[in-house]
């Protein structure tokens, strides 16, 4: 194919088998988040730039040099979202949301885009699910958020998943332990990269982000937030552990765990997967109290997380996520079988919940046999060779039957 037309870097186009298992998943994240309560939300794909530069943060590598930005044809700059907190926020201001009783629960599942540098696990275009509970700063929420998460890799059976977590405690104290750390970070600036020492000034945090060795070296016995909280943070983190420990979630609590998003405060957690390789994040989040009242809302903490539906594949069992998968059946026509007749028995199979096809290829009665079986057909349903037939493809046993009524009969009963 002509390079100009093959698909942009970093793009998936997901094929039937991954779609169902992404199908699977899906359902598994909708019941899943329907038990806690949370309802499905879904946001516009593109946002105006002001959105995410004021959400996300104008420091962050995703704003500074991520996102996918163009002007539309009435000069408005619009950006395809990079992550899914700031628009629900958004539609929660927008939308009256916060009229509601609180806190709101909101799902989510779609593509998002980053200008990232493609490698396995790592698209430009990517898909998340999500959880936003927005209304409340009850650690409740928190613990709950995280257990959701758990519980939808639990189902797929993702493997060698491990949970950190950390408190970023409120904008105050950040604010004075960034200026500890800048203190810290300045002693050492010829150990840094050229990144981390350029971001001292706006966002010292980002340093533990880095894993430059220099950088690394920089942060040996640097000051940690999680030892600078005030009390009531310190306390809001304790009641988080407590009720994941009362849960049985194991987790480690990690003093250097940094987002890539300027909106947190309080906990942070990721989960990871040592199956990943590189991009070993499944998925990660925290609270947000200060985003809605940026955005222009009213006072209204939040918590949730995004994981990477894409990751969280690489990660399953395989066949973790398939729910039951429903009988097969293949109608087969013989040379002067009747097509028509053929055709309203695979309708009233499928009717009836089965998986039914007929022959739409041409192929001979014995390709229709092969293909049957690629198909994984427990039943053919034979017509054009005298009375209808119906085999049964586990024992290779042949049945004749009075009529394709009584066929479908039999093959509904599974043979009995
Ligand atoms: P995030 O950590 O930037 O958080 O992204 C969440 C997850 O999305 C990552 O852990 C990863 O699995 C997946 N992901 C991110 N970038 C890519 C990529 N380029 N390719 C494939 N997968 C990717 C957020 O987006 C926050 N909005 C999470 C959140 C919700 N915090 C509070 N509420």
């Amino acid at each position: 194919m002509a390079e100009a037309l093959r698909a942009p870097r970093g793009t998936l186009d997901v094929l039937p088998e991954d779609g169902r298992r992404r199908l699977g998943l899906l359902r598994i994240a909708d019941e899943v988040a329907a038990r806690g309560g949370y309802g499905p939300i879904e946001t516009p794909i593109f946002e105006s730039t002001a959105l995410f530069a004021r959400g996300v943060g104008d420091t962050t590598d995703i704003v500074e040099k991520e996102m996918f930005t163009f002007e539309d044809q009435g000069g408005r700059s619009i950006t395809l979202r990079p992550e899914g907190t700031a628009g629900v926020c958004r539609a929660y201001v927008e939308r009256g949301m916060h009229k509601l009783p609180q806190p709101v629960k909101l799902w989510y599942w779609g593509p998002f885009f980053r200008y990232e540098a493609p490698q396995a696990g790592r698209f430009r275009q990517f898909t998340q699910v999500g959880v936003e509970a927005i209304g409340s700063a009850d650690p409740s929420l928190d613990a709950e958020s995280i257990l959701l998460l758990a519980e939808m890799l639990d189902r797929i059976g993702a493997r060698g998943v491990r949970l950190r977590i950390s408190s970023l405690g409120t904008p105050r104290t950040r604010r004075a332990y960034s200026d500890e750390l800048r203190e810290h970070l300045r002693g050492r600036e010829d150990l840094l990269s050229d990144d981390v020492r350029a971001r001292i000034e706006r966002n010292p945090l980002r340093a533990f982000d880095s894993d430059h060795p220099g950088t690394q070296a920089a942060l040996a016995g640097a000051p940690q937030l999680i030892d600078r909280l005030d009390a009531e943070d310190a306390e809001h983190f304790e009641r988080v552990r407590e009720l994941l420990d009362a849960a049985g979630q194991p987790y480690e609590v990690d003093g250097t765990l940094v987002r890539g998003l300027d909106y947190y405060s309080r906990t942070v957690f990721e989960f990871e997967s040592t199956e990943l390789g590189a991009q070993s994040a499944l998925g990660g989040g925290g609270r947000y109290d200060g985003l809605v009242e940026q955005l222009g809302g009213p006072p209204a903490p939040g918590v949730g997380w995004a994981a990477g539906v894409e990751r969280m594949l690489l990660a399953a069992a395989p066949g973790a996520e398939d729910g039951a998968a429903p009988r097969v059946v293949y109608v087969a026509t013989a040379e002067d079988a009747d097509a028509v007749q053929a055709f309203g028995i695979a309708r009233e199979l499928r009717l009836r919940g089965m998986h039914a096809e007929v022959e739409q290829a041409g192929r001979s009665l014995k390709g229709q046999l092969k293909h049957a079986d690629r198909l994984g057909a427990e039943y053919v349903v034979i017509l054009g060779e005298g009375p209808v037939q119906v085999k049964d493809m586990s024992t290779g046993e042949q049945r004749e039957t009075g009529s394709a009524a009584e066929a479908i009969e039999l093959v509904a009963a599974g043979g009995a």
